[in-house]
């Protein structure tokens, strides 16, 4: 089976965001691959596990992810360009080259920290699929616009502006998108599995509308304080095809039991 294209398969991915030292981040990836239970490990997985080290950690975990071993490596964040005079910047060929398999895109501590609009993102996007690799595309409202109601017109306007310099064939295995409703990140404080559902329901609709089938198959992930203790029934709540975890993805036991409710529920 080419697992890249399989439709809606399952995907819990870590943001280790700015945390660990690449030996620390190296003994976390070990961690996880000698203690995730042999089913998950087939090439056929159950559930696709990710981690996303800091860009200078990438290839000290390169070992662990593919292919030399079962986990998908991501970069937390990929240039628009593929080169040149841009101080500070790291190209999607760069990434590839220190051995990432995809990259997050659009997360909202890049979008309010860093002034990240949706052009630039949808550059991204685009650049990062032309390369080869896979993307998370983050999308999700602020608590101001959930408490006003428009949270659904917001993720569905951040959804058309990220994908508007994509064409029909960029819509394939290798487009996963993240809903992170920004008052859940980092809080403690998940959306509700039913609240969580309903915008993902959402956004297949809105995908199946714009792009068919292929839209229709896109692992949708749930981000925002996930925990090993709201895991299974957010995926048992529908339309949910895995998470983005922060916080709980640095504790080895606590995202090994999220991983594992992915796959079972
Ligand atoms: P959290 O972060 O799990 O710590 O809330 C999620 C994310 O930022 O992707």
């Amino acid at each position: 089976m080419n697992t890249f294209d399989e439709p809606r398969a399952r995907w819990v991915v870590g943001n280790w965001k700015q945390h660990l030292l690449r030996a620390q981040a190296e003994t976390l990836a070990g961690t996880l691959v000698g203690q995730l239970p042999d089913e998950l490990l087939d090439r056929d997985d159950t559930v696709h596990v990710g981690i996303a080290p800091t860009f200078v950690a990438l290839d000290a975990v390169r070992p662990w992810t593919r292919p030399a071993g079962p986990l998908w490596l991501f970069a937390q964040n990929c240039a628009a360009q593929e080169s040149g005079a841009f101080t500070g910047e790291v190209g999607p060929t760069m990434l590839k080259d220190a051995g990432a398999n995809g990259a997050i895109i659009g997360h909202s501590e890049r979008r309010s920290h860093f002034g990240e609009g949706d052009a630039l993102i949808a550059s991204k996007v685009r650049g990062a699929l032309d390369a080869g690799l896979r993307v998370i595309l983050c999308v999700g409202e602020p608590l101001e616009v959930r408490r006003a109601g428009n949270h659904e017109a917001h993720v569905l306007a951040q959804l058309t502006q990220a994908l508007s310099h994509l064409k029909p064939e960029h819509i394939n295995g290798r487009l996963i998108i993240a809903y992170e409703p920004v008052w859940a990140i980092g809080t403690g404080v998940a959306a509700t599995p039913g609240d969580a559902s309903t915008m993902h329901n959402r956004i297949r609709t809105w995908l199946t509308a714009h792009y068919g089938q292929s839209g229709a198959d896109r692992s949708l992930l749930y981000g925002g304080s996930v925990k090993p203790g709201n895991a299974a029934e957010l995926m048992a709540a529908g339309d949910i095809d895995g998470f983005l975890v922060g916080g709980a993805s640095l504790d080895a036991a606590s995202f090994l039991s999220i991983i594992q409710s992915a796959a079972t529920e």
